[in-house]
């Protein structure tokens, strides 16, 4: 019981956190144009622990939102969009393809690249879910499915291995973009437990005590929903 609501809160609070950054910043401007700037911020806060920085602030740029758990899915939303922009781009490639084994190699790919979507189809059903009892469970389940995405995504270009230089590289470039989104995804995520237990983002540390007490005040660590 104790660990659920720890659990609960503790993914209220990553969600607070951004928030009252919103609200430090809404206080300054103007309101629309505070909401996009909090927004920017929140996705520079999100996309900090990325590898790939650049390409997770160009994939979250058209958000409008400070909830890192929408942010965190907008993402991996763009992560499925680019690989199924891959898997339609095969068949264009298949067309001037006579070498069998390439066909081969290309079949197979397409299949684990269904995979790969399911994955990440299942780890936004997991950002969706209100049910988060225990956050330990929730961060290592959807670490598993962000790297399941990723491995298929490598076996994909693994097939290509002894097939041609060229179709490799070929399938390398095309599937850069994806493996990007869904490593950053992988980064984000797993970011979660410490975006909580630190705290340390710029300009967030002030507003801590405040963000416990509004806890507490609204009785939200008490009655998870
Ligand atoms: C962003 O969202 C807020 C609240 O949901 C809305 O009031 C605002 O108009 C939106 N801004 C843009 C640029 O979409
Ligand atoms: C490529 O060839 C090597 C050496 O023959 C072999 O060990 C490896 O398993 C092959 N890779 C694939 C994907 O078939
Ligand atoms: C994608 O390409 C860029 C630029 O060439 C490179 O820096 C990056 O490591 C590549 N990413 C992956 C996942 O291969």
């Amino acid at each position: 019981m104790g660990k659920a609501i720890i659990g609960v809160c503790a993914v209220i609070l990553v969600a607070m956190v951004v928030a009252v950054a919103a609200d430090a910043i809404h206080s300054r401007s103007g309101r629309s144009e505070g909401e996009m700037e909090a927004s920017k911020k929140a996705v520079k806060t999100i996309c900090q622990p990325t590898h790939y920085k650049e390409e997770c602030e160009k994939s979250l740029a058209g958000s409008n939102t400070t909830d890192p758990k929408e942010l965190i899915k907008v993402g991996i939303q763009a992560a499925i969009r680019e690989i199924e922009k891959v898997v339609s781009n095969f068949d264009t490639i298949q067309d001037g393809t006579t070498d069998l084994r390439s066909r081969q190699a290309l079949d197979d790919c397409k299949e684990q690249m269904g995979y790969s979507i399911n994955n990440l189809k299942k780890s936004l059903n997991q950002l969706s879910s209100s049910d988060v009892s225990r956050l330990d469970v929730y961060v290592e389940n959807l670490r598993i499915w962000l790297g399941g995405s990723i491995t298929f995504q490598q076996t994909c270009l693994y097939g290509f291995e002894n097939v041609s230089t060229e179709a490799r590289e070929k399938m390398k470039k095309l599937l850069n973009t994806s493996q990007m989104l869904t490593s950053n995804g992988l980064n984000m995520v797993s970011a979660i437990p410490e975006l909580n237990r630190d705290l340390k983002f710029p300009g967030l540390t002030r507003a801590r005590g405040d963000t416990r007490k509004l806890l507490a005040k609204d009785g939200f660590c008490s009655t998870p929903n």
